[in-house]
């Protein structure tokens, strides 16, 4: 699971039409109501064959549409490929109809596919445009869960060629294929067990990364480290588990010479049953995907190595199991969290919270931030909101806030601001520490922040809800059923434009 980032890649490019490889499909792509395929290079005969099917108006080019045709020729088959109307292209309706053309290939097994490439006349999308368009939606849909031994065997693309593309061109979107084994790595630990997907797993992955990046070093604190550093939330919320309660701090340098400094702190809980407040049946099934946060946090960082960004990155993942036990920490009680803030448990459930605020606590104090964001799949109510297509943000910084937002845009991985309220922070009150975790369900993703909020000082700070868009129960578009990854190409286009 973790032997991601592969030297070989999925995409080539062939400038000539009449140069390209055999392959088993052969795709060009149309815009709706148009005669003629838009093609970076001549196509020769084969535009008199695509003629029939427009003519019989079996194929009219709306997004993600698809038709098969089997000329006599080189390929096995050919695919009209729908792109939509051209004055509304953008790069992500070119992510939806190239994903289209993915999930079909899949569906048929089809391994090897040429495709002509389109030129867009619209000055919105620039021909670099069409090719993240292409490659990512393409990237982005070319994964399969591989759980049971027949999807095991189920084939993925394994060759892509750009046709009518000079190679020059390519390499500007080659980074696509590093980011998107990040993004496989995300969804392949949140969608494996909870029972395997454990802290101590998260771990081993922080470890091999640092095999694999030299540039990366990792730190993990254990039961006693974590009981002695009194990191008492996180201790709290892991004893009633069986399984370990870690913290892991990876960082990267790839900016000796600078100071600046992000912190990412990913939520890592690998199975919230909601503790001795227990979940009912129907909230918990997905509740392996509560490392969401942690998954997208160690899978940036690596990413970050792997493309060699100029920048300096730690990843922080307190990670536990929110168990059930005699062991479990009780609703009502007061626990010690690391800046020494007393917190009455109104609520077990929110977990997510209690061991974010000792991370956050912990790069305060010890790892100088320029600026911290984390990243959690943290309340029910983000999703009510939000839905499963947008992230909460909630900042103490319009400025970060702002370049969040930006990146959102361009990755489409869209998030929405939500205020940090403060006259919300009385309903927090308690009369026995500090702080309530809990504050009744009204506004519940902004109380969530405003918690978090206590223990980031004044460091520019982001907080990203991804409790919607983590994991769907469905697929849509380019995002897959189970765990989509979402968050990696958003912090990768954020950090990069440091
Ligand atoms: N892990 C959940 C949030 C969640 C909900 C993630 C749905 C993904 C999908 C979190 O720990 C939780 O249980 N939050 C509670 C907080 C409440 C008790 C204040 C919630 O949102 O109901
Ligand atoms: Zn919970
Ligand atoms: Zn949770």
């Amino acid at each position: 699971m973790t032997s991601r980032f592969k030297d070989n890649m999925l995409f080539s490019s062939i400038a000539d039409f009449t140069k390209r490889k055999e392959a088993d499909l052969l795709v060009f792509p149309f815009w709706e109501g148009d005669k003629k395929a838009v093609a970076a290079a001549p196509l020769g005969s084969f535009a008199a064959i695509l003629k029939e099917p427009l003519e019989a108006k079996d194929f009219v080019g709306k997004e993600g549409d698809t038709l098969l045709i089997y000329p006599t020729k080189e390929e096995k088959r050919c695919m009209l490929l729908g792109l939509g109307k051209e004055e509304e292209v953008t790069i992500d309706r070119l992510r939806h109809s190239f994903a289209a053309m993915t999930r079909f290939c899949l569906k048929k097994t089809i391994e090897k596919v040429n495709i002509v490439t389109p030129i867009v006349k619209e000055k919105e999308v620039t021909q670099e445009g069409v090719l993240i368009g292409i490659v990512e939606g393409v990237l982005l849909s070319n994964y399969r869960w591989k759980i049971t031994e027949s999807t095991k065997k189920q084939s993925l693309l394994q060759s892509v060629t750009l046709v009518g593309v000079a190679t020059s061109l390519l390499r500007s979107v080659e980074r696509f294929e590093t980011i998107a084994q990040g993004i496989y790595l995300t969804r392949d630990l949140i969608n494996g067990n909870a029972d395997d997907v454990t802290p101590r797993f998260l771990a081993n992955v922080a470890e091999e990364a640092s095999k694999k990046f030299p540039s990366i070093k990792v730190d993990i604190f254990d039961k006693k480290r974590i009981i002695k550093e009194k990191l008492g939330l996180l201790a709290a919320v892991g004893r009633g588990s069986s399984q370990e309660t870690l913290m892991i701090v990876a960082s990267y340098q790839g900016n000796a010479r600078s100071k600046d400094h992000t912190v990412l702190v990913g939520k890592g809980i690998t199975f919230d049953t909601g503790g001795l407040n227990l979940k009912p049946t129907g909230s918990m099934e997905t509740m392996r995907d509560d490392m969401s946060g942690a998954a997208t946090v160690l899978a940036t960082l690596q990413t970050a190595a792997a493309l060699g960004l100029k920048c300096n990155i730690t990843a922080i993942v307190p990670t536990a199991e929110n168990g059930i036990d005699a062991l479990s920490f009780k609703p009502g009680d007061v626990y010690h969290a690391y800046n020494g803030k007393t917190v009455e448990i109104g609520n077990t459930d929110a977990e997510g919270r209690l061991i974010l605020a000792d991370a956050l606590a912990y790069a305060v104090k010890n790892l100088k931030p320029t600026r911290i964001i984390d990243i959690a799949t943290l309340t029910g109510s983000i999703v009510i909101a939000l839905g499963e297509g947008i992230a909460g943000l909630m900042s103490n910084s319009d400025d970060l806030a702002d370049k969040l937002m930006a990146s959102g845009i361009i990755t489409a991985e869209p998030l929405w601001r939500m205020p940090l309220f403060h006259p919300y922070r009385e309903l927090l009150q308690s009369d026995i520490a500090d702080i309530k975790n809990v504050g009744g369900r009204p506004a519940g993703s902004i109380l969530a922040a405003l918690f978090l909020h206590e223990f980031v000082d004044k460091i520019p700070w982001a907080h990203l809800d991804i409790a919607g868009t983590a994991f769907l129960n469905k697929e849509k578009g380019y995002w897959p059923k189970n765990g989509v990854g979402f968050g990696v190409r958003l912090l990768i286009n954020f950090l990069s434009n440091l």
